[in-house]
């Protein structure tokens, strides 16, 4: 029950990834939370206003448009620990402000790969530099057999090949580019990726993906893929909130691809002003292994759209009165182990 005077907030370590009909939430231990909705646009506006601590009243009012199924989906997020609440905002903007300091930048355990291979694409955006703890974790830790860095041409300037060719992660640019006995890079890639990341996502990728645009390497490489293809959007409140970029968000949960809401990040073209902004991986304030989590619910998530064991809930019936059924599930391998690691 939403208390007209208690606030909620989203909770700042839960990764919410939007795509067609529906919102997956991962929690801290890897446990998905999916549910279906027909108002993911609307989700997607809310769980952003919901980085506000938002007050109960108009919590509801911002539901009562929606679908009566909407209401219960925020009623068990707040059961899971999705939203948390508290009597006044300043105990929640404490513990949203929490993770501009409690966060992890490496995940560096090494394990058996849980993904045969994976493609992270960076593009253009001012946080793409910021991006390397990540994919460095993620080489490191093993997480996949082989992995594949595309950088755009814009990537280029906030980053390099070099530096993470020194790592030994392979990457590409050129779509023309040809090495290792790979003579179409975008065919390759594409065929044998079980997931492409898009990490930082700019403004312009996503609206190149949207578009089915084969102008560089990573729309190919995307245009080449059934893998599922997750977006994790870094820019600023005013870019994100326009009405193109919705539009193209839209589109993209639409054709069943993921895309990651954003949370809170620093305000990255001014960073001494110490100013919060929209945008950017909220992922990685859970840092890599976050990350690892999102990759493994989604694969999960694209094979079955239904779990991997069933241990569900039913938390009621929707509108027309079919039973809705809430299913719960650990992620494969690396969330399973952090899980039975508690
Ligand atoms: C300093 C600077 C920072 C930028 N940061 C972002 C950003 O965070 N997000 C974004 O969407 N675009 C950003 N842009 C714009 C992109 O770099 C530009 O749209 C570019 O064409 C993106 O190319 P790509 O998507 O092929 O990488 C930035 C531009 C500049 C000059």
């Amino acid at each position: 029950m939403l208390k007209p005077s208690s606030y909620y907030l989203r909770n700042p370590d839960i990764i919410a990834v939007g795509t067609a009909g529906c919102y997956l939430f991962i929690d801290p231990r890897g446990m998905v939370f999916p549910f279906t909705t027909s108002s993911t646009a609307a989700w997607s506006v809310l769980l952003q206003e919901l980085m506000q601590p938002m007050d109960g009243e108009t919590f509801r009012a911002r539901l009562a448009g929606l679908a009566k199924a909407d209401t219960e989906i925020s009623l068990s997020m707040l059961e899971n620990g999705l939203l948390l609440t508290g009597a006044n905002q300043d105990a929640l903007c404490e513990r949203r402000a929490a993770i501009l300091t409690d966060n992890q930048a490496y995940h560096l355990e090494h394990r058996e790969p849980v993904c045969e291979h994976l493609v992270v694409a960076v593009t253009g955006s001012i946080v793409a530099g910021l991006m390397a703890p990540a994919i460095l974790s993620l080489a490191f830790c093993g997480h996949q057999r082989q992995l594949d860095l595309i950088l755009t041409e814009t990537a280029l300037k906030f980053t390099t090949r070099n530096f993470f060719e020194s790592y030994g992660i392979r990457t590409w640019v050129n779509p023309f580019e040809r090495r290792d006995g790979i003579n179409v890079a975008h065919v390759s890639l594409g065929g044998s990726a079980n997931c492409i990341l898009v990490m930082p996502a700019t403004a312009n990728a996503l609206c190149r993906i949207a578009d089915g645009a084969c102008t560089d390497l990573l729309g190919l490489t995307v245009a080449a893929t059934t893998a599922p293809v997750v977006l994790i959007p870094a820019m600023n409140a005013a870019m994100w909130n326009s009405a193109a970029v919705q539009r193209n968000a839209a589109r993209l949960r639409d054709d069943g691809m993921y895309v990651v809401e954003p949370s809170l990040i620093f305000k990255a073209t001014s960073v001494t002003e110490g100013n919060t902004m929209y945008g950017g991986p909220g992922t990685l304030w859970r840092g890599p292994l976050g990350l690892m989590q999102t990759v493994s619910a989604v694969r999960a998530h694209k094979q079955n759209r239904s779990p991997m064991h069933a241990n569900s809930a039913r938390l009621g019936a929707d509108a027309d009165g079919r039973e809705r059924t809430h299913q719960i599930w650990p992620c494969a391998g690396i969330a399973a182990r952090q899980m039975s690691a508690r």
